[in-house]
């Protein structure tokens, strides 16, 4: 019940409300005493006319004045209540938001995003709804049923037969449609996670999905996923849908109960009418409060689903944390592998990286070359850890990466991902998002080492330009250059490029290459890339192949010694791919 904790700093408004639950039910509770003294002694009375009459006014006016009291409790309770509960909610999505921020990209892939999202909102409100209607509900149930079940005690004590009856027969009623009902809330939840993903998969996609025309497909895919969420409510719907009116049966059947014990009681002049009527009005009370709780249980359960939820991403552990010990190692830039092997959490068979021994020296641009899943992206995620290795070290500035604190690993490397992601915002505040504290000359100087300076210039409110979503207003070779300026402008010591220039033509690509050797002296350059131009003006070039490196050296050296590195060259020279590179 950690998700609950959340409650504890709005502790006074959580106290406040069910205290001003128990004024309402309070006066609630005395209602049909009164109403049974106008009968009785207004009504029936053995008074004159006046004096009768004054006696049903006077007390109909103290009913009205109790009522006014009970409704300010009522309206009180409820917002004390909503206001814990929104606060309460408020804090705790703010921190599964924080968790779900410092997820490692293993945990994140475990989750799914669709999951994430539900949990963020969906199960929060569940929690908050629970919050505010249990702390006002708990009390006005138990106040109403225990101080019915004393009052129609004092006003007959045979009324406890038709107690004695009724109640055991609610309880299990609601006993066996609740645990059949339970185990459902947690499955709806289940169903919603999976409409949640494939909307999100289809928003984010949907240029691919009209490029492919896959539109009847997804929508096909979004209508089974929608109808089995639906099939599980209706399910849970069915059953709570029979709850009701089998209680109101008995309920029913208990109020005649009353009034004929009480009929037989008034003919035995051992009660009045009155208390007959106020007899029914608390039975009614009694018997609804247990249908209250069959509503509670309803809402625990649903809750505890969403709480069970929350508490997960909670209760999870970064498995990426902080080193032992804090190094502070100065600046360098220096990265080494040391014997890596690696697979994907969770993922056994033939390693991805093996036997990895690569030294890069501070300032050198060394280029990581080879074909399409052979593990390159795989093997530079492992400097900033976003995954560790399985076995061996990766080193940076000679210190094992695990001994750092992650925040100043991440300080040390910049990494433009394959898959550049922009955000909604304008060019400069999309290029300042790699250092808060960057100056407007800094942003133009990062913008222009990247070659992105021309194109922003082209834009009719420049570095003001909107950016849309995603960077969808931009093209695939304008966001590298983007992803690029924003990772320079960070100063890291080492900075990655993760096929980041494969949109760009070959002399934007040289270009790039120049600014950064003149611009940027003293960083280390990791360059991963699939053309042989692209990599042949780096100090050194590695080549991957199924994990391993097979080879290593410059690029004329590469030429006489590797006849995978020769392949590669020749291929694409003929395809033309590697004219005019410089
Ligand atoms: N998150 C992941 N979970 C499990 N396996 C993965 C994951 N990411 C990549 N892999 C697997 O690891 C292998 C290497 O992938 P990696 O992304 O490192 O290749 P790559 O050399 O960068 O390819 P590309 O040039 O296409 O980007 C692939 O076989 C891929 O299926
Ligand atoms: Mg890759």
């Amino acid at each position: 019940m950690k998700a609950l904790r959340y409650l504890k700093p709005y502790w006074l408004f959580a106290l406040l409300c069910p205290l001003a639950m128990i004024l309402e039910v309070s006066m609630d509770l005395l209602q049909p005493q009164l109403m049974s003294d106008i009968i009785n002694n207004g009504i029936l009375g053995g008074g004159t006319l006046d004096s009768n009459l004054s006696y049903v006014v006077i007390t109909g006016l103290k009913m009205l004045m109790f009522s006014i009291i009970g409704c300010a409790g009522g309206i009180a309770s409820a917002a004390f209540g909503t206001t814990a509960a929104q606060k309460m909610g408020n804090d705790l999505r703010k921190d599964v938001f924080a968790k779900v921020m410092h997820l490692s990209f293993q945990q994140t892939d475990k989750f799914t995003t669709g999951s994430l999202v539900t949990r963020l909102t969906n199960d929060i409100t569940a929690i908050q709804e629970f919050v505010s209607m249990s702390l006002r509900m708990f009390v006005r149930t138990g106040m109403q049923f225990i101080g019915g079940i004393a009052v129609i005690l004092t006003l007959n004590v045979n009324f406890g037969i038709v107690l004695v009856i009724s109640l055991p027969i609610q309880l299990i009623v609601l006993a066996i449609i609740m645990k059949k009902a339970a185990p459902l809330f947690g499955i709806v939840q289940k169903k919603l996670d999976k409409v949640n993903s494939v909307v999100q998969e289809n928003v984010t996609g949907a240029r691919v999905v009209k490029a492919f025309t896959r539109e009847e497909y997804e929508i096909d895919r979004f209508d089974n996923a929608n109808t089995d969420l639906m099939t599980t409510n209706l399910k849970v719907q069915k059953l709570l849908a029979t709850l009701n009116p089998i209680l109101m049966v008995i309920m029913n059947a208990s109020v005649i109960a009353i009034i004929l014990i009480g009929g037989f009681q008034v003919e035995a002049k051992n009660m009045m009418v009155g208390n007959v009527m106020a007899a029914v009005t608390y039975i009614t009370q009694i018997l609804m409060s247990v249908m209250m709780v069959g509503m509670m249980f309803q809402q625990v359960s649903r809750a505890s689903a969403s709480i069970k939820r929350v508490c997960e991403i909670l209760d999870t552990e970064p498995v990426i944390s902080d080193g032992e010990n804090k190094t502070d190692c100065g600046t360098e830039g220096t990265v080494e592998f040391k014997n890596v092997s690696f697979n994907y959490p969770g993922f056994s068979g033939r390693p991805v990286l093996s036997n990895i021994n690569l030294t890069v020296e501070k300032g050198q641009m060394v280029a990581i070359l080879g074909a399409t899943g052979c593990g390159k992206t795989s093997l530079v995620n492992l400097i900033p850890r976003f995954y560790d290795a399985t076995d061996g070290e990766v080193l940076v500035d000679g210190v094992n990466v695990k001994d750092y604190s992650v925040d100043e690993l991440r300080h040390k490397v910049s990494i433009v991902l394959q898959k550049s992601e922009l955000f909604s915002g304008t060019v400069s505040e999309n290029i300042r998002w790699g250092n808060s504290d960057a100056s407007d000359e800094e942003i133009k100087r990062a913008a222009s080492i990247a070659q992105a300076d021309s194109f922003i210039g082209g834009f009719n409110d420049g570095y003001d330009t909107m950016i849309s979503e995603k960077g969808a207003s931009l093209s695939g070779g304008q966001k590298q250059r983007m992803a690029i300026a924003r990772a320079i402008i960070k100063k890291p010591e080492i900075l990655i490029f993760d096929d980041s220039t494969s949109a760009l033509d070959l002399s934007t690509e040289a270009q790039l290459h120049k600014a950064l050797r003149e611009n940027l002296q003293g960083v280390t350059v990791i360059m991963i890339a699939q053309r042989i131009a692209s990599v042949m003006r780096a100090d050194k070039i590695a080549v991957l192949e199924n994990g391993e490196i097979c080879a290593y050296g410059t690029h004329s050296e590469l030429m006489q010694s590797s006849d995978v590195y020769r392949d590669i060259y020749y291929s694409q020279m003929k395809n033309g791919e590697g004219e005019n590179n410089g």
